[in-house]
């Protein structure tokens, strides 16, 4: 493994209308404005033009599939660094229909790997906690980069394969990647499929929330903003080949974030559903991030979640437009699956 401190000048950046990629693409605009950033995203029910209206005039950026190898290719030879957050990305989704999960979380991640190792560009893989499967209930023990990968449902089981498809080019033919794995995002554009969002948007509209099953799912959540300062530091300072957990020591059960978005609201503690539960429901995620925030001096800056929720509702708030279009077909989509008031 070698350590690169390097800053890359022109990354492509996959996904970057979707919820994370977006608010990366922010970040780097604001933060480094002597970097130049192409997007390529294949604008999916996910990924939304508007979430990059306000830095659009300061990027490229390419509608199209990571799964397009000729169009990969050319966009990798331009570029010193590819940062990959395009996915299908909902665990409810891939168990209605899991094809897409493999065409763009596998066969997309094989594509990108295929031109970064011709062109010889460095490689940062966006991944998922969910790749080690879950942890009982009150267990002190949390994910490290060492637990076993051990994915439960299609979305985790194709991310897990992208992930070791990563493990083998790095190793086989000497691509410099890394990998991280986060724990649940939250934070502005988010899609309202989404557990907060989903939630945040049925209140302002006067609907009750709906909780899987008896919530006590816990996960362990992290403001958009922290992950992506710590995928930056990964991409510029990360050893090669290692592979990096985030997470802000975030756990809460579902239970308890339904309830604290009842009260930001001023409604009452039981003014919410109990809803059919998720077939093979992970149980627990916890992130021991102690790796990363010691090799890399990152730190999360949210250390708040009734603060982070509440600068989260203020934005659902007031970007009702941004949100609006994909209310309805997303809780049309939720019945046809067969949700039911429990
Ligand atoms: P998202 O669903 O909001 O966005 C995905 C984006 O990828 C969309 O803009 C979509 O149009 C695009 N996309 C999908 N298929 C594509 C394809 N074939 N070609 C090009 N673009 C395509 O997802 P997100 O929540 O922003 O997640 C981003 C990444 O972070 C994913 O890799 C996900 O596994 C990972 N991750 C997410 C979370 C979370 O809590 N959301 C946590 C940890 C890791
Ligand atoms: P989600 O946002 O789908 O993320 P993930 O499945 O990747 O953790 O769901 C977060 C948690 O919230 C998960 O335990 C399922 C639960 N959930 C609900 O209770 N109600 C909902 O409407 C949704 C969408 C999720």
């Amino acid at each position: 493994m070698s350590t690169e401190a390097t800053t890359p000048t022109r990354v492509l950046v996959t996904g970057g209308a979707g919820f994370i990629g977006a608010n990366f693409v922010h970040h780097i605009v604001n933060r480094y404005p002597n970097v130049d950033v192409v997007v390529l995203d294949a604008l999916t029910y996910a990924g939304n033009r508007e979430s990059l209206a306000t830095v659009r005039s300061r990027i490229e950026f390419v509608v199209g599939d990571i799964g397009d190898a000729g169009l990969v290719d050319d966009l990798v030879r331009r570029v010193d660094a590819v940062v990959h957050f395009a996915a299908e990305s909902h665990n409810d989704n891939s168990l209605a229909d899991p094809r897409p999960f493999i065409d763009t979380n596998i066969v997309g991640t094989f594509t990108l790997l295929q031109a970064v190792r011709a062109h010889g560009v460095r490689y940062h893989h966006v991944s998922t906690d969910e790749v080690y499967g879950d942890l009982p209930l009150a267990d002190p023990l949390r994910f490290t980069e060492s637990t076993p990968y051990n994915p439960s449902g299609p979305y985790s089981a194709t991310k897990a394969a992208g992930d070791m498809l990563v493990r083998a080019w790095t190793r086989s033919f000497g691509v410099r990647a890394t990998i991280s794995n986060c724990s649940n995002n939250y934070g502005p554009y988010q899609h309202v499929e989404k557990f907060i969002p989903r939630q945040i948007t049925n209140l302002i509209d006067g609907i009750r929330p709906r909780l899987y099953g008896a919530g006590t799912n816990v996960r362990d959540w992290i403001h958009v903003e922290d992950h992506n300062r710590a995928v930056w530091r990964v991409l510029c300072a990360g050893s090669v080949g290692r592979t990096y957990l985030i997470g802000a020591n975030g756990e809460l059960d579902n239970r308890t974030v339904i309830a604290a978005l009842l009260e930001e609201f001023g409604r009452a503690p039981d003014e919410f559903d109990q809803v059919t539960d998720r077939p093979g429901h992970d149980v627990r995620y916890a992130v021991d991030s102690s790796a990363l925030r010691r090799e890399l001096g990152w730190t999360p800056q949210y250390l708040d979640f009734r603060d982070g929720l509440r600068s989260t509702i203020r934005w659902y708030r007031d970007n009702e437009q941004w949100w609006r279009p994909d209310k309805v077909a997303t809780e049309a989509a939720y019945r046809r699956n067969g949700e039911t008031r429990l």
